[in-house]
């Protein structure tokens, strides 16, 4: 498949990227306070009931305000959305191809003010805003590769007799409501967004609640890029009303969705009732990483550390369960709980600083509770505590990366905490660690060090989870890219069976249908 990854990250010159970075923050920081629209029919919307946008760094500082779109609306958003699709999914795929593909080149162009605007809305450090990005543009061009390559998904079949032709052709479902949730907000929207569009179908994207800032970048390149008005619409509120009305509405033909499993669930009963509708869920994650007696400790340490606390643990695909064999227990932990507590944890504006704040107070506080617990049943190893930063930031929602000593069974290694918080355990034999790993409702990433090609190839065989890595430092369990690491999620964390950034991912928005002419 013709397609280049564009990660600017790893450009040689990352002074020179700072530098852009820290002049693009000046600009969106220049642009604070505005009252922006929901998109309906190509055009603004206003209800006057606004949703604020502020700084999770620095609550006091209100980023943007959004016109909510009340329940009452939706009528309208369904019937505008059904009304674009018929001309969108009769529009010739190499069409549909072309806008998506100019889409992503103007998030290409847009990257530094849409990855400082993010920084500022969800507190990712600057080079993981950047990273979230570029991989929105990719996965627009990774899709829409893929159209291509499948020459629009027709394809002729086998003949019965010589006088009669059969196509087999892929048809848009109709009308998707996609939602989205707030850790990448760009990328997830997008790419979501992009396999209902490149499927012929409409869109009506709620994004989360935390970051409208960031779908509003999303909706500027879409229409920018000559997507038909009424094709892409952005409807803004809260999940629980507007979120939960959207996909109760009639004239939804199918759901994509990536949040939490508790929600996903939720989708999921509401979208089996009735009829039968489409309904991909990309959910949560436990995620464990295996260090075996014979790992590289260095290269285990510098890895879970990364995947644990990496945006402060708020990846679906972030560590947060560590079994080490028990001859490496001391030295894993120690070396661990060394870099979590060197690491710095700020104002993720700066380019000094590893990881920002959690998105919210209730995630605040549901790391306190957290806390209150491993005191009662385990032991903290490191961090453990909110942090009070100074002057502006006094009023952030920061916590400290945390490393705990927790039994297995306990609640918090089976639960999802989204949190810089990560449990560690120790194990004996390889046939315990993978046991323990799968034990889980969860099954979306998982990771293992160790320099034995058979026990790497066992793990590969036997972990039951989407995603695999092995001898990773980059990360144990995280950081995948479009066309190189299909996200998928298995148990609990999934139910599509195909994974964003994969080679199947577009046909999924289309239902097949057989042509047969004489
Ligand atoms: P969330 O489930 O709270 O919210 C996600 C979206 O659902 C938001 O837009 C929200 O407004 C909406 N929503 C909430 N309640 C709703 C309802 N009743 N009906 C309809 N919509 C509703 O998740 P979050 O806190 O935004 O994101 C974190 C979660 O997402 C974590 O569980 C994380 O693991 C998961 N996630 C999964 C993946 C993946 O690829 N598997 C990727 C990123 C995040
Ligand atoms: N792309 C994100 C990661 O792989 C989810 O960590």
């Amino acid at each position: 498949m013709s397609f280049r990854i564009t990660y600017s990250v790893l450009e040689a010159d990352l002074s020179q990227l700072h530098a852009r970075f820290d002049e693009a923050l000046g600009a969106v920081r220049g642009q604070l306070g505005a009252q922006l629209p929901s998109w309906i029919a190509g055009a603004a919307y206003r209800s006057g009931d606004l949703l604020e946008s502020r700084n999770p760094a620095n609550p006091d500082e209100l980023l943007a305000s959004f016109h909510r779109t009340p329940v009452s609306e939706l009528d309208r958003v369904v019937h505008v959305a059904r009304e674009a699709q018929r001309a969108w999914g009769a529009t010739p795929w190499a069409e549909r191809v072309r806008i998506l593909l100019r889409a992503a080149d103007l998030i290409s162009e847009r990257r530094l003010e849409l990855s400082a605007r993010m920084t500022l809305e969800v507190g990712k450090s600057r080079l993981e805003s950047l990273g979230d990005v570029e991989e929105s543009a990719d996965l627009l061009r990774y899709y829409a590769r893929q159209l291509e390559e499948a020459d629009g998904f027709r394809r002729p079949m086998a003949r019965l007799s010589p006088h009669e032709d059969t196509l087999s052709v892929l048809r848009p479902y109709g009308v998707f409501a996609v939602i989205s949730p707030f850790n990448f907000p760009l990328a997830l929207a997008a790419g979501m967004s992009a396999g209902a569009l490149l499927g012929g179908n409409a869109v009506i994207l709620k994004p989360s609640e935390e970051t409208p800032w960031c779908a509003e970048g999303l909706y500027h390149a879409l229409a920018d890029a000559g997507l038909p008005p009424g094709v892409f619409q952005v409807v803004h509120g809260e999940g629980e009303s507007l979120g939960a009305a959207l996909v109760r509405h009639p004239g939804i033909d199918g759901v994509s969705f990536t949040g939490s499993k508790a929600v996903g669930m939720a989708l999921h009963r509401t979208m089996s009732t009735g009829r039968v509708r489409p309904c991909f869920l990309e959910l949560g994650g436990k995620n464990p990483a295996i260090v075996c007696r014979d790992a590289d400790l260095d290269a285990a340490i510098e890895g879970c550390f990364r995947s644990a606390f990496g945006l402060s643990g708020q990846k679906c695909s972030a560590l947060s369960r560590i079994y080490v064999h028990e001859s490496l227990l001391n030295a894993f932990t120690d070396g661990l709980a060394r870099k979590a507590l060197e690491a710095r944890v700020g104002d993720p504006s700066l380019a000094s600083v590893f990881t920002g704040p959690v998105i919210n107070a209730a995630a605040v506080q549901r790391f306190e509770r957290a806390m209150d617990e491993v005191r009662q049943d385990g032991a903290i190893i490191a961090g453990g505590e909110r942090l009070f930063l100074e002057g502006a930031l006094a009023r952030g929602h920061f916590v400290a990366p945390t490393v705990v000593a927790l039994s297995h069974g306990h609640r918090l290694m089976r639960e999802e905490l989204f949190l810089p918080f990560v449990g560690v355990t120790s194990f004996r034999t390889l046939d315990e660690a993978l046991r323990l790993a799968n034990d889980c409702d969860y099954g979306l990433t998982a990771g293992i060090f160790s320099r034995s090609a058979a026990d790497v190839e066992r793990f590969m065989a036997e972990a039951e989870a989407g995603v695999l890595y092995a001898n990773r430092r980059t990360g144990a369990t995280t950081g995948a890219w479009p066309g190189v690491q299909s996200f998928c999620g298995w148990k609990s964390s999934g139910a599509s069976g195909k994974g964003g950034c994969g080679p199947y991912y577009v046909s999924q928005f289309m239902r097949e249908q057989a042509q047969t002419r004489m």
